[in-house]
């Protein structure tokens, strides 16, 4: 386990209330980070900062759909109220939708586009200017191996994805005089929701074989735990029981 202090820290996570995001914010939260929990489950996100409040953290629950612009703009814009500063931004939501592009609507093809890809750009770009005048920021965005490899039936997930990686990587170059890092993070299967929520049938892993949330948890604290001067890039993450 990685030991960081994060108590001057504050960290905005979108897509808190399951999975990997709702791992991080419990992990940044146990290191002393103050959390920002962002999703649209509400309820959800209440009962985590609950949970986190309950154990000693602060914790701050957002109604969030990354998908709009104002409500990223707005999920910004009440951290910096209630905590005023921002040091981490995690853009982590995201879904993934298991049909062939003929036959999906074109709802979910925009959908996936939105959330996948223009809520990890609109995040990004909430945060920037407060980064850039405090010439410090860490930005970490959920990719997937889809960022790198094909996936037949995930053809617009994989897209989405792989503009993340593209996106995140110009971005870093744009920001990284501001003292700003950007990483990505491309894991595999990972034993949350996202399986269902895509609409695998027949999950092709055993849950105890897949990366847990939590090992992803330890990653991003890993990333934020490094000194300011290291970036690191893009990390790929299989469990051993997925084909790379
Ligand atoms: N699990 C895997 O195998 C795997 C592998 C590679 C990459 N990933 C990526 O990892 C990230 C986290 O997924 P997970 O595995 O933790 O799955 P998860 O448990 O299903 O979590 C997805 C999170 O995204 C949020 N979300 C979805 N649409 C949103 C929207 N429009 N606005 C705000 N939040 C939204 C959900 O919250 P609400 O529904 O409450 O809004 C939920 O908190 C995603 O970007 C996913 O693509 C997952």
């Amino acid at each position: 386990m990685i030991q960081a202090d994060l108590s001057d820290k504050v960290t905005v996570i979108t897509g808190a209330s399951s999975g990997m995001g709702a791992a991080m914010a419990r992990r940044f939260a146990a290191c002393g980070s103050r959390v920002v929990l962002a999703a649209r489950r509400f309820e959800r996100l209440e009962a985590l900062a609950d949970e986190i409040t309950r154990a000693g953290g602060t914790a701050l629950a957002v109604r969030c759909d990354v998908s709009q612009w104002t409500q990223v703009e707005s999920l910004v814009a009440q951290s910096l109220d209630r905590f005023g500063q921002i040091d981490v931004m995690i853009n982590n939501a995201g879904f993934g939708y298991l049909r062939s592009l003929a036959k999906s609507p074109v709802e979910r093809i925009d959908s996936q586009i939105d959330v996948n890809f223009k809520g990890v750009c609109y995040g990004c770009k909430a945060v920037l200017n407060h980064m850039i005048q405090r010439r410090s920021g860490h930005i970490i965005n959920t990719g997937s191996v889809g960022s790198m490899r094909h996936y037949p039936t995930l053809a617009v997930y994989v897209g989405a994805k792989h503009a993340v990686l593209g996106f995140s990587r110009s971005l870093y170059e744009e920001v990284r005089e501001h003292g700003i890092r950007v990483n990505v993070l491309c894991p595999g299967a990972v034993n949350t929701e996202f399986l269902q929520v895509a609409g695998f049938r027949d999950i092709p892993w055993p849950a105890d074989g897949m990366i847990q949330a939590t090992d992803i948890a330890e990653l991003a604290l890993a990333c934020v735990a490094l000194p300011p001067n290291i970036q690191i890039d893009t990390v790929i993450l299989w469990p051993t029981c997925q084909v790379t």
